[in-house]
């Protein structure tokens, strides 16, 4: 049972839990009139310390298309922790107005202690610093679904800054729960996974996989190629990301190496690491994966909310 409950981390819902998402997101897909009042009477709060489009739009336009309402703010400087209040207390008075709550924060653990604050209320981790993004892994995990048709035996490629990336360490700790998948991380050597990623996901769990310095070396194997922005904002020396922003630009050149039916995801936003000449390819997946995390988003409010269509 997923009412009541918080999203966190992505090992917060098993395999069945997510299966249960995907096929929801999945029917939703194909009949989303059957679902527009769903949620009516049920209010979203998006709770934003952090810049966003796709997470926060996609997330409101879930509940609106659920026949729900939406508050929140988008800028903490807008809300009263810019007079020092702490997540806690905002949690404890979001609480008294809104169903279910989406925050992203700057810092590592903000979720887990704004789930821990709330007492009726599920709390969906939007993103926290460069840890964890469990609701881009739904978005992910439905995109793979619908374009390969499997979650399983997969070659995943990821491409970029591994280190502070958090949707691709979301993503590769539930990848790696499903049967055959196998990694190739491709970044500069400052932008390696962390080691827990590395080590106790990885290298523990025994799943395979490579690591590679030069994205032409490793795209030829690649069922899915997922590329990431170089996280300037968790970098604590500016010259550092200057030196590293354009380590990776994806072209129609390289791509000719990659296999025909191969994806390309992102979980946006670009900023040279795709060049635009592959938006027109038909591998280029990233701005449909935008629409999928709508889908996603609004399978699991329903699901968080225990409301049937
Ligand atoms: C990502 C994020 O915020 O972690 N964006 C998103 O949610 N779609 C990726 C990024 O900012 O690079």
């Amino acid at each position: 049972m997923l009412k009541g409950r918080h999203l966190i981390d992505p090992m917060d819902l098993s395999i069945e839990e997510i299966d249960e998402v995907l096929e929801l997101a999945q029917r939703i897909i194909r009949e989303p009139e059957r679902f527009s009042s769903a949620c009516r009477g049920r209010i979203l709060a998006t709770l934003f310390y952090e810049p966003s489009t796709r997470t926060r739009l996609s997330f409101e336009t879930a509940m609106l298309r659920l026949g729900g309402e939406v508050i929140g703010f988008s800028e903490a400087s807008s809300s009263s922790a810019s007079k020092g209040e702490s997540v806690a207390d905002t949690i404890r008075t979001v609480e008294c107005y809104a169903d279910i709550a989406a925050m992203r924060h700057p810092k590592e653990g903000s979720a887990r202690v704004a789930a821990a604050n709330s007492r009726t209320m599920p709390v969906i981790n939007a993103g926290d610093g460069g840890h964890h993004h469990p609701t881009q892994t739904l978005t992910d995990l439905l995109t793979i679904r619908e374009l390969k048709g499997t979650l399983e035996d997969l070659t995943v490629g990821l491409c970029g800054d591994l280190k502070f990336g958090r949707t691709v360490h979301s993503l590769i700790k539930t990848l790696a729960r499903f049967r055959g998948n196998s990694f190739t991380l491709i970044s500069p050597p400052e932008l390696k996974v962390p080691d827990y990623i590395r080590d106790e996901v990885l290298a523990r769990g025994g799943i395979p996989f490579v690591e590679y310095e030069r994205l032409e070396n490793a795209i030829a194997s690649l069922d899915i190629l997922y590329m990431t922005r170089v996280q300037r904002e968790r970098f604590f020396n500016e010259d550092d990301y200057l030196r590293l922003k354009n380590s990776y630009i994806l072209d129609a050149e390289k791509l000719k190496k990659a296999k025909s039916d191969m994806i390309v995801l992102h979980p946006l936003p670009r900023v040279n690491e795709i060049a635009v000449e592959v938006d027109s390819d038909p591998r280029a997946a990233y701005f449909r994966q935008a629409k999928y995390g709508m889908y996603v988003r609004m399978a699991l409010i329903m699901k968080l909310l225990g409301v049937e269509a």
